[in-house]
């Protein structure tokens, strides 16, 4: 369904996200004809730039990301895009910006900062002082939101002197996945799951993100953030949260992210004593990744850093449901493959009547596949088919969403959030108080490292991190899932 005429203003609009993601996403949705072709599409930076010179970026980049680009949308779509050259820190250009926006109150206005968050305040006020704030006006914040609680409340206060709670949509783009949406169709959609989704039932959750790049042109932001404050702050704990929270009364904005809020609140604090035992960092050094040799992240750095570019926690969420479950959460680049998944290990039957001679049985794993392939897996233990005596053997009942519905490829996140903003829908989204709530919890773990000034432990790149990783698991007798 068709949205209404929208402007989009994306602020970094020369940058590796607006290119490589934001811009391609609003061409497959004006391709599937949701985009109102008197929409427009503005993108500012800093840089000079024409309409027309930035048409021909736009076209590159749709031309990179998509195999429709060569279609007659094409020209269409460039029509709508525009181009403004503006500086957050100068006055120059404002109004001219202004006057080009207009001033109709009940025309929706995205303004995305697709930008490093140290100029989140300095665009706002600049907004707010030319009154681009009114009306439907709303503001979209990329992650990381701050390096710590204290500057990321700095950033929403001062956020917040423009623009209301209501009209700003903190974007983490693991929301926008399609399995992670699905994990509420799973879970409260099905009378199957929910009886069993507890201590009681469940042994332990795994949160992998795993992937095979680099970190290669991102290492000037990147090394300042380190994969605790780009991934486990916001999208691994966002999906813990899906995973973990009450049911909601209902869809809506509030009724999900107050119960997601209530898991944040939860997560048992990781002190400084803790954390060696139930936290690990490491930092690739060279190997071989992606069919070829790669450098390890100090060489492509330039310089020596002790920033990681793996995690792996053991987190613990603090309430009835969940008392004694741990959570193993990972991530990592020059890991050797791409994939992000949820896996729930269920516990033990309480009793075999099985002989020795029927196998060891397995506990029912259900592994929720975000990245490749994303799909849902069920372990299940039955009888190896045939004769040869009661044998057990564990197979899955595995669904691929592309095999099952026969579609050619599931939009991308961005593409179904950056809609929900100018439908005005912020489910999706998260409010401030889970940033909040997210930072509190992730700052005494940042500290601890800090404090002990241990460097990361090294992993050569295309390997799955330090082994302390797989020692944090094992300690614990599970082991990190292995069957894709
Ligand atoms: C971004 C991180 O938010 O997510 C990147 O800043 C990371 O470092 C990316 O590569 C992963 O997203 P996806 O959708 O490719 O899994």
């Amino acid at each position: 369904q068709q949205v209404e005429a929208f402007d989009l203003v994306i602020f970094g609009g020369t940058g590796d996200l607006s290119v490589r993601k934001l811009l391609p996403a609003m061409f497959h949705r004006f391709v599937d004809g949701q985009i109102d072709k008197h929409s427009r599409i503005i993108g500012v930076a800093r840089s000079e730039h024409s309409d027309d010179s930035f048409r021909k970026l736009v076209h590159e980049a749709i031309a990179k990301a998509t195999k429709d680009a060569a279609s007659k949308d094409i020209n269409a779509f460039l029509k709508m895009i525009h181009y403004r050259a503006l500086d957050g820190g100068k006055d120059e250009g404002w109004e001219e910006f202004a006057q080009f926006m207009g001033q109709e109150a009940d025309h929706v206005r995205v303004f995305y900062l697709s930008t490093s968050p140290s100029i989140f305040s300095d665009l706002c006020k600049r907004l707010g002082d030319h009154k681009l704030n009114e009306g439907k006006a709303r503001v979209v914040l990329e992650k990381p939101i701050g390096t710590d609680l204290s500057s990321a409340n700095k950033i929403n206060d001062d956020v917040a002197k423009v623009f209301q709670e209501s009209q700003t949509y903190r974007i983490d783009h693991y929301l926008g996945k399609e399995t992670v949406q699905n994990l509420l169709a799973l879970r409260f959609g099905n009378a199957l799951f929910e009886p069993l989704w507890n201590a009681e039932h469940i042994e332990h959750v795994q949160i992998t993100v795993a992937e095979t790049v680099g970190v290669g042109h991102r290492a000037g932001y990147y090394d300042g953030s380190g994969a605790m404050r780009d991934m486990i702050q916001n999208h691994i704990l966002q999906l813990l949260c899906m995973v973990a929270m009450e049911p909601p009364a209902s869809l809506a904005p509030d009724a999900v992210r107050d119960e997601k809020l209530k898991v944040l609140r939860s997560l048992k604090p990781i002190t400084a004593t803790e954390a060696p035992h139930t936290t690990v960092r490491g930092q690739y050094r060279a190997g071989a990744s992606e069919g070829g040799s790669v450098p390890g992240y100090q060489d492509e750095l330039g310089r020596p850093s002790n920033t990681e570019t793996f995690v792996a926690i053991k987190a613990e969420i603090g309430n009835w449901r969940w008392a004694g479950v741990p959570f193993y959460l990972r991530t990592g680049k020059r890991l050797p493959e791409r994939l992000s998944e949820i896996v729930v290990t269920f516990k033990a039957v309480p009793h075999s009547i099985f002989g020795a001679d029927a196998g060891a049985l397995a506990q029912n794993r259900l592994v929720l596949r975000l990245q490749p392939d994303e799909g849902v897996k069920l372990w299940l233990t039955i009888k190896n088919p045939g004769p040869g005596g009661l044998k057990l053997r564990h197979v899955p009942l595995d669904m691929s969403f592309l095999e099952a519905f026969g579609i050619g490829q599931l939009p991308d996140a961005y593409e179904r959030l950056i809609l929900d903003v100018v439908r005005g829908n912020p489910t999706l989204f998260m409010r401030r108080d889970e940033v909040e709530a997210a930072w509190n919890w992730a700052d005494p773990i940042l500290d601890a490292w800090a404090a002990s000034g241990d460097a990361p432990k090294l992993y050569t790149a295309g390997t799955w991190g330090p082994s302390a990783s797989v020692a944090l698991i094992e300690r614990d007798g599970h082991t990190w899932n292995e069957d894709n």
